[in-house]
């Protein structure tokens, strides 16, 4: 589905429609590179979207980045079992109703995540009887899916199955432990029976290189194209950190899924890190999934990094401020986005970061140091500007050329000699601030400018 809002990323999805129709893998090129990660995924027959929380809905930078940056949503929490049904057959729907009205308005399409889980499954579930679980999963199903037919792109229909670790064996869950690896097949059937518009995937983790695990997913879906059970596609959630990088075989194990008859979504990516270490793997997901025809669209997860549930990790494109990251501009130019000038994203706004420290203090006064970090493209100039809270007053300043605003509150820092800054290279300003009896609070520090 394509966002009302952008006739361009219609355009392009349409054109992709009809060439994927007559059987052309390749897409036609634009005289304009988007300047949103959703418009740049438009032009290439994709989707780019986010997890998101209702209850963040009515925060304006949120909704703001999300209705600019984003063509899909996926509820966070709000459709699993316990926010649905938290007592059997007492359904509550409002908070995810809320994000699929949010999404709708937009033209963005919605993600259910996740119908059959072992997780967030409230304990009543747990305790019921084989018989009695096997008709309240396919009433949970059926009811949800009912609820919201034919406004669901794709489904989580099962989330999680399978064990970590090297036996490719189920995990163990209310589900598999009474009703068998028949589950599965069952919940695909009767979600296919309640909304047969809607694709129907299955989701999982650590199944995003070849591995035991994915291999057992493998199988499965080998299994269900052969024999006839509903089965549209594959999500690979895509959780990595230093621990679990993205693996080097990534692109060939989307590839081997596809070759299945299935499409391929990148439903949960994050990626702890920071910088260009960071945008460079961002950017190596999103050029995987490109390279593969039926890699339909990548969701990430969350819009920015305060509200990540890896939060210190700040695994996402938006930093706590929302401003854009390295990250950001390296997934926009693989998706062959550029940012407003026609330009690869990198020469403005979003394109430098500013972190500050405090390097000494004193009775009455400290020094403050700010590093500026260049994205994932050269720049030639920054500029950041600091609010310093009264009576504070900065006695001396270096390494920047300072300009204060008519308050005399906000002092603007600007590069003097040390505005050209190769990608990743960072510089560092600094000063010395009097207290005059007040607090000894740091400056807040705004969103580093890049030209
Ligand atoms: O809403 C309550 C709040 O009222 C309460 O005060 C607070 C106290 O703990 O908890 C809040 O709920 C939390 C909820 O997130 C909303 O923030 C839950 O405790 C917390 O467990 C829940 O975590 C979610 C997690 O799934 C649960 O398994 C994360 O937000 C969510 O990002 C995460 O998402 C999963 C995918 O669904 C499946 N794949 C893995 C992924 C990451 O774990």
């Amino acid at each position: 589905m394509i966002r009302k809002s952008s006739p361009r990323r219609a355009l392009a999805a349409g054109t992709a429609a009809l060439l994927a129709a007559a059987g052309v893998v390749a897409f036609a090129g634009t005289a304009h590179a988007a300047g949103t990660l959703g418009d740049a995924a438009a032009e290439k027959g994709r989707y780019f979207g986010t997890a998101v929380a209702a209850h963040h809905l009515g925060e304006a930078d949120y909704t703001g980045t999300l209705d600019t940056e984003f063509s899909s949503v996926t509820p966070e929490n709000e459709m699993k079992w316990d926010a649905l049904e938290p007592s059997r057959n007492t359904f509550t729907y409002g908070n995810a109703d809320r994000i699929v009205a949010h999404a709708e308005a937009r033209g963005m399409q919605v993600r259910g995540h996740t119908l059959v889980w072992h997780s967030q499954l409230p304990s009543w579930v747990g305790s019921l009887p084989a018989a009695d679980l096997r008709s309240a999963m396919n009433n949970h199903i059926t009811q949800v899916m009912t609820h919201w037919k034919g406004k669901i792109a794709a489904w989580d229909v099962v989330n999680e199955a399978f064990q970590d670790g090297g036996s490719g064996a189920r995990r163990s869950s209310p589900f598999q432990d009474k009703l068998g690896d028949g589950f599965i097949e069952e919940a695909f059937r009767t979600a296919r029976a309640a909304d047969p518009a809607a694709k129907l995937c299955y989701n999982d983790y650590n199944t995003d290189g070849v591995n035991a695990k994915s291999n057992a997913v493998y199988a499965m879906v080998k299994d269900f194209k052969q024999r006839g059970v509903p089965i549209d596609c594959v999500g690979l959630q895509s959780h990595f950190n230093a621990q679990s990088p993205v693996p080097s075989d990534y692109q060939a194990n989307i590839q081997r899924f596809a070759d299945l008859g299935v499409d391929v979504q990148i439903t949960e990516l994050d990626i702890e890190g920071s910088g260009s270490a960071q945008a460079t793997s961002y950017s190596n997901v999103t050029k995987a999934c490109l390279a593969v025809t039926r890699c339909t669209g990548i969701t990430v997860w969350g819009v920015t990094d305060k509200y990540s549930w890896r939060s210190s990790g700040t695994p996402l494109l938006f930093d706590g401020s929302y401003q854009k990251k390295p990250a950001y501009a390296a997934v926009l130019t693989a998706l062959g986005g550029s940012d407003g000038g026609g330009n690869p994203p990198g020469g403005g706004t979003g394109a430098c970061t500013a972190a500050y420290t405090t390097t000494a203090s004193w009775p009455g006064g400290y020094n403050g140091q700010v590093t500026i970090t260049a994205g994932s493209s050269a720049i030639t100039g920054w500029e950041v500007p600091l609010t310093f809270a009264a009576p504070q007053k900065v006695a001396n300043s270096w390494n920047g050329t300072a300009s204060w605003d008519s308050s005399g509150t906000v002092l603007t820092m600007r590069s003097s000699y040390n505005g050209n800054l190769a990608a990743g290279g960072s510089t560092s300003f600094g000063f010395t601030v009097t207290t005059g009896g007040g607090s000894a609070a740091p400056p807040a520090v705004g969103a580093c400018k890049a030209s």
